[in-house]
């Protein structure tokens, strides 16, 4: 049995924009998934939650391959979860040998909205590859969980997620070029606030993507202005100016609603984070629900901000950002 584990994250600047081809800018954050892998004679089974036989792996995996070669992209959107675990074991065991794999859950920290899928996919390809005896770069093991967020994402995601899981720390990311990591004398926890409202990946982006068509000059305008917000976030993250972050988090808050992705809900955060003196705020992901990250003024802040937001009813938790990607426990 080998156990692995792959950190959450947040998006610090970017989202949506980074699907076109803009600038995204992320970090792990030290909420883990933790698993084990081991082997078993075929198929995949989520100890105590479900079990797929050999030749349902197989169909999800050739769907998924049919839907990269272009011949039915669309076949990606009517695929469920479990589908996007097998394909992800099945390319997994393509590049590294193995036969059939049981997973158990170890423990699993992220909250909706934080990259836990990715994380997870993240996990399971490690853990094959290291049952197979390989050592694969996380480079590779990134490209395996990219597979499984083309799944639960029903479409062809930006890639930032996976990266991020897999390569932990701070990164930018353009989907044409690829990754940058980056360091950052930056350190204070950020608050991660969680409005429990249930989000859909899917259906945010392919809002995004009707927006474009429906009124193209609002979301191009819109998406471009992202660009250059997480082109400064970027600038202030490496100079650690912790107020210019703040500020351009609020900026990039404003952009996401302007295309449709945030919630009353998401804007109360956001709004209470003002009041309370935090240095920024914005939602973070897909939006629609899910979380949104508040930059505090320091660690003390941080704690009182999470306690302030637990008593307005959100669930919140701080977290310190730059954490390890995804890596073998013991
Ligand atoms: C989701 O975590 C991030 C999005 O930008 C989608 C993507 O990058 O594929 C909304």
């Amino acid at each position: 049995m080998v156990k692995v584990s792959a950190p959450s994250k947040v998006i610090l600047f970017g989202e949506h924009a980074v699907v076109y081809d803009k600038l995204g800018v992320a970090a792990a954050i030290d909420r883990r998934v933790r698993i084990n892998v081991e082997k078993a004679k075929a198929g995949l089974e989520m100890a105590g939650e479900w079990k797929m036989s050999a030749e349902e792996m197989d169909i999800a995996h050739k769907k998924f391959l049919a839907a990269m070669q272009g011949k039915d992209i669309e076949a990606l959107r009517g695929m469920n979860f479990k589908e996007a675990f097998a394909v992800t074991a099945a390319v997994a065991r393509a590049k590294w040998g193995g036969e059939g794999f049981i997973v158990t859950r170890e423990r699993s920290d992220p909250v909706k909205g934080t990259g836990g899928s990715a994380a997870s996919f993240a996990a399971i390809a490690a853990g094959i590859a290291k049952l197979a005896g390989k050592e694969p770069s996380r480079e590779e093991i990134s490209a395996v969980a990219y597979a499984g967020d083309c799944v639960a994402h029903g479409g062809m995601p930006s890639g930032i997620d996976n990266t991020v899981v897999s390569m932990g720390g701070y990164l930018s990311y353009r989907k044409s070029e690829g990754l940058k990591l980056f360091s950052t004398s930056f350190s204070a926890p950020i608050v991660v606030v969680n409005t429990k409202e249930a989000a859909s990946t899917r259906q945010m982006v392919a809002g995004v993507m009707e927006l474009k068509t429906k009124k193209p000059g609002l979301a191009e305008g819109t998406l471009r202005l992202m660009e250059e917000t997480a082109a400064e976030g970027l600038k202030a993250l490496k100079d650690g100016d912790m107020e210019r972050i703040g500020k351009l988090m609020f900026v990039n808050h404003e952009l996401l609603r302007t295309i449709g992705v945030s919630t009353a809900k998401l804007d109360r955060v956001v709004e209470l984070a003002r009041e309370m003196g935090a240095l920024g705020a914005k939602l973070t992901g897909a939006g629609g629900g899910g979380c949104a990250i508040v930059l505090p003024a320091d660690a003390k802040h941080a704690d009182m901000l999470a306690e302030m937001y637990r008593r307005a009813g959100f669930d919140a938790f701080t977290a310190q950002l730059g954490a390890q990607g995804v890596r073998l426990e013991d």
